[in-house]
């Protein structure tokens, strides 16, 4: 198995870079860096220590000796702002996927998935009873054509694509939905924090709130910290309490993390001006979004242009096939409130250079 990956120049290994320009993580508002930030999560977690008798860790699933009231307050804030009636906190946005696509369908159910979704969201999907089906990145001709004579659809999108970078057509997804009585779910993983009015998602932008069945929301992207939501009704915050194993039979998060998703959303509905900053950007370097991927076809390719940039101060990683398929591997090119114009053309002129080699 390993001599195959080999083979495939896809070995991973752990890797340590410091000091470079970061234009590769998913930390877009810059939040997890930021001094005023770790001093609210220090006060909030010391105002919150007399009611938790002190305790740091969770001690148990949420269904036994897990909960506290912060956790449900917490929930609750969380629904709210994204603007539906229920939110799930999960461990993260792999396990909120796993949770969420596994429990949830029986062999009656479809789920239809764009090819190109998160890997949690195909994990998910392998685990559910349900019959799977694909359709070709956001061509919603194929969708219909795998809509047509199915009984309860579910249709599984990313509202902004991991790799891409490019939006999901959702006022077009979610008619379509509507016309053959099929649900929408949505990973808003890189979305949150980024668009919509206060960083509420691409859903909330477009007032779709009421009209999809669930979205999932990431924290350890633009929000700086770690853990994930699932947001829908009430019924399916039942549905996930009962049903959800990668919910039911793990620990709940510490204290502490809940204490730092809290400082966030008390944080980035407030950070227009880094949003509009990393807009900015988007329009000088004409990209469609703060996630650009340079083409780089080949896994060596991807991982020497990378090194490349590395060599030249530049922080940017390569996504390499399976990840990708053959052929697409690339550079995820990732902008931030924090990067400067001077960063991002410095990398620009950098690729030329390489590409004319
Ligand atoms: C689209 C998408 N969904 C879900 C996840 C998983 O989120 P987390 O890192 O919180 O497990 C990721 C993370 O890479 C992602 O890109």
């Amino acid at each position: 198995m390993l001599e195959r990956i080999l083979r495939n120049g896809a070995l991973r290994s752990l890797k340590q870079r410091e000091n470079l320009i970061d234009l590769t993580s998913n930390d877009y508002l810059g939040l997890s860096r930021d001094p005023p930030f770790r001093e609210a999560i220090i006060d909030k977690w010391e105002k919150w220590c007399p009611s938790l008798s002190n305790k740091v860790g969770s001690t148990g699933s949420r269904l036994l000796t897990g909960n506290h009231r912060f956790f449900e307050e917490l929930e609750e804030k969380i629904a709210q702002f994204h603007g539906f009636a229920s939110a799930t906190l999960f461990n993260c946005g792999y396990i909120a996927n796993l949770g969420m696509l596994s429990s949830l369908f029986s062999g009656e159910d479809t789920l239809i998935a764009d090819r190109d979704v998160h890997a949690s969201i195909h994990d998910g999907m392998k685990l559910s009873k349900a019959q799977l089906f694909y359709f070709r990145h956001n061509d919603l001709a194929h969708l219909e054509t795998r809509l047509k004579n199915k009984k309860r659809c579910f249709v599984i999108v990313e509202s902004l694509y991991s790799m891409s970078g490019g939006k999901a057509p959702l006022s077009e997804l979610v008619p379509l939905c509507e016309k053959y009585g099929a649900q929408l779910i949505v990973d808003e993983a890189h979305a949150v924090g980024i668009l919509g009015p206060q960083g509420q998602g691409l859903a909330a932008e477009k007032h779709l709130q009421e009209r999809v069945f669930a979205c999932m929301c990431a924290f350890g992207k633009a929000l700086g910290v770690h853990g994930a939501v699932v947001l829908g009704s009430s019924l399916l915050k039942k549905k996930l309490l009962n049903l959800a194993r990668p919910l039911i039979y793990t620990t709940a998060p510490p204290l502490p993390l809940l204490a730092a998703i809290a400082c966030s959303y008390e944080r980035f509905p407030g950070m227009q001006r880094e949003r509009e900053h990393v807009a900015a950007l988007c329009r000088q370097f004409q990209f469609s979004s703060h996630i650009q991927p340079i083409p780089a076809p080949g896994n060596s390719q991807a991982k020497l242009l990378s090194y490349y940039l590395m060599h030249h101060g530049i922080d940017v990683r390569p996504i390499l096939s399976p990840t990708v398929p053959k052929g697409k591997e690339q550079l995820r090119l990732t902008l931030h409130s924090f990067n400067t114009r001077a960063d991002v053309q410095t990398c620009m002129e950098r690729i030329e250079k390489w590409s004319g080699q």
